[in-house]
């Protein structure tokens, strides 16, 4: 048997539930793995509220992106053996807090020894999601990139993604993680009221590039500083973005590997911030449903 984070019907927290299944086999394009860690997103949370859609079928297994190693491998999957170290994305309807998961082999890739399982399990949705909403729109080297909401998951990562390019970094968070931005090499600005006028202390004259990971008021409030309304680019809250005149982030094929690479080489951490069990999978949960984790937030079973 295998314990799995499962929630049992769409809606708040009292619907998620840790139960024993037997182990899943892979299908067709699948690979099973034993899950070493499994990153948490907000995004796990939006889907049990149902804001990605109700059609799952329930209970559905919890949890987007793990690093394990090879139980079984599927039929038609040639790149990866029983026994392979991976990171990677779970098949349509599977999840990653589990002691076994099924994941997506055309969403996978090896992990390279030098990254641990740990910070593994921080780059299929973090990581990658860094990489593409830093890439969207190319800066030259001494360009400014903003990034409001830039102590969390892939605010740490996108910092670092600046400075590695050599752009002029400025991270807007709350007070509590000024050390943590500025360890990216970012300049800090604290969030909340006034954020705007305070970035503009520090760049009198704009910035090229803002990247949102928060939405709403906030991003309203900050969007003003761009010196272009189509370079404020989102991952949070495309809405907003676009009614602003920027964007939402567009996801990428190639960002998994690109970005496994950077890490690999030691350019970026993926700041893994807290570490929780799986029998402790339902407080990991509520961290980060809280909205204000510093680095990851990660689950080992
Ligand atoms: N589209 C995609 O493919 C994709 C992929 C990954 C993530 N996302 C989205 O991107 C967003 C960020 O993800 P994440 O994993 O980085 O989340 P996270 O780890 O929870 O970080 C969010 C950060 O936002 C900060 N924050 C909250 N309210 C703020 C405010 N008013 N002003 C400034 N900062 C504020 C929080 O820190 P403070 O304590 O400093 O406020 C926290 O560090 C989420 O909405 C997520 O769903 C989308």
């Amino acid at each position: 048997m295998s314990k799995v984070l499962v929630f049992t019907d769409y809606g708040g927290p009292e619907h998620q539930e840790l139960i024993e299944r037997e182990v899943p086999e892979p299908g067709p394009g699948e690979i099973v793995i034993q899950v070493m860690a499994a990153g948490v997103n907000p995004a796990d949370a939006k889907m049990r509220q149902g804001l990605f859609g109700t059609k799952r079928t329930l209970p559905s297994p919890m949890g987007l992106e793990a690093s394990g190693i090879v139980t079984a491998v599927g039929e038609g999957v040639e790149a990866f053996a029983v026994g392979n170290e991976v990171l990677g994305s779970p098949a349509k309807g599977q999840g990653t807090f589990a002691e076994h998961a099924v994941l997506n082999a055309a969403k996978t890739v090896a992990k390279p020894e030098e990254i641990s399982f740990v910070d593994a399990a921080a780059i299929p949705v973090a990581g990658t999601a860094a990489y593409d909403v830093t890439h969207q729109v190319e800066l030259e080297p001494g360009q400014s990139l903003l990034i409001l909401g830039a102590g969390g998951g892939v605010g740490l990562m996108a910092a670092q993604i600046g400075t590695v390019h050599q752009y002029r970094v400025i991270g807007v968070a709350s007070a509590s993680k000024r050390e943590l931005v500025e360890s990216t090499g970012a300049t800090f600005v604290e969030s909340g009221d006034g954020a705007a006028d305070r970035v503009r202390e520090v760049a009198p004259e704009g910035v090229d590039l803002v990247v949102d990971l928060v939405g709403g008021q906030a991003l309203r409030d900050i969007a003003p500083v761009a010196k272009d309304p189509k370079n404020v680019i989102t991952t949070a809250d495309p809405a907003t973005a676009e009614e602003l005149g920027g964007a939402g982030v567009k996801r990428t094929q190639e960002a998994l590997e690109k970005i496994t690479g950077v890490i690999q080489y030691g350019l970026v951490d993926p700041n893994v911030g807290q570490r929780f069990s799986l029998a402790d999978a339902q407080e990991a949960m509520a961290a980060v449903e809280g909205g204000h984790t510093a680095g990851k937030v990660v689950i080992e079973p």
